[in-house]
């Protein structure tokens, strides 16, 4: 067994054993195929986190860049509950459709609204409207923007609000300090922000799994 296979055999096994999955949520998965960009979307135990998460935090409004086909969406959804908001910024309307679509067959669609068009667009224009604090933000859209992404979280949180920041490894490749890669760039000039940001307080961790090698900064706001 390679270590790709070990990997994903092992995230099965916890799927088999920790992480339940509707019929909702095994559609909305399958729902990435109609996607733009299929096969990128937040495994199953990676998408328990964001819920798990967001229920310790008693969070009732999340904030989502990037929405694909509304996996992590349709867990962000439910763990707000019925009475929660989850705001999901997405570039394709494609994608977006394919969201609406599922996360209203989930029954949830009442509770998410998705907002389609580049998202340092549409977060600065959500930053004029002065909505509500967010009490979660999962950042999981396109990486080089990730600075904006967090500058506009900042602006749409409050202190006790929790920044989960997707894809921070990028293969290895964020240890490069030199590096010209855009992707990179982006994980590395968000992770200064947080560095240098006293507000702020944060690890990141890499994981393995059905995704491969990938990992994720988890992020606290203090004050
Ligand atoms: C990794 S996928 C999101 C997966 C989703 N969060 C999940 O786990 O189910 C990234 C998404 O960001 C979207 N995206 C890429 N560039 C974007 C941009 N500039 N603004 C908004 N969304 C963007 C892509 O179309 C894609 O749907």
């Amino acid at each position: 067994m390679d270590s790709d296979q070990a990997w994903t055999a092992v995230d099965d096994y916890f799927i088999e054993e920790l992480v339940d999955q509707d019929q909702a949520l095994l559609e909305t998965a399958a729902g990435d195929a109609r996607t733009t960009a299929p096969g990128i979307a937040v495994s199953p135990p990676q998408g328990k986190l964001l819920a798990l998460l967001a229920e310790m935090i008693g969070a009732r409004r999340a904030l989502e860049f990037g929405t694909l086909a509304g996996y992590s969406t349709l867990w962000l959804a439910r763990a707000v509950g019925p009475q929660g908001r989850v705001v999901s910024l997405e570039l394709q309307e494609q994608n977006a459709a394919v969201a609406r679509e599922n996360l209203a067959g989930a029954g949830v669609g009442d509770r998410v609204e998705i907002r389609v068009g580049p998202a340092v667009e549409t977060s600065a224009a959500l930053v004029t409207e002065h909505p509500e604090p967010f009490d979660l933000v999962f950042i999981d859209a396109d990486k080089p923007n990730n600075p904006a992404y967090l500058e506009a979280a900042l602006a749409l949180t409050r202190p006790g609000s929790v920044i989960v920041l997707d894809n921070v490894t990028r293969q290895g490749r964020v240890a490069e300090a030199q590096t010209a890669a855009p992707d990179v760039a982006g994980v590395r000039t968000a992770l200064r922000m947080v560095a240098e940001d006293p507000r702020l307080d944060a690890t990141a961790l890499q994981t393995v799994g059905v995704k491969g090698w990938d990992g994720f900064a988890l992020i606290y706001r203090r004050s």
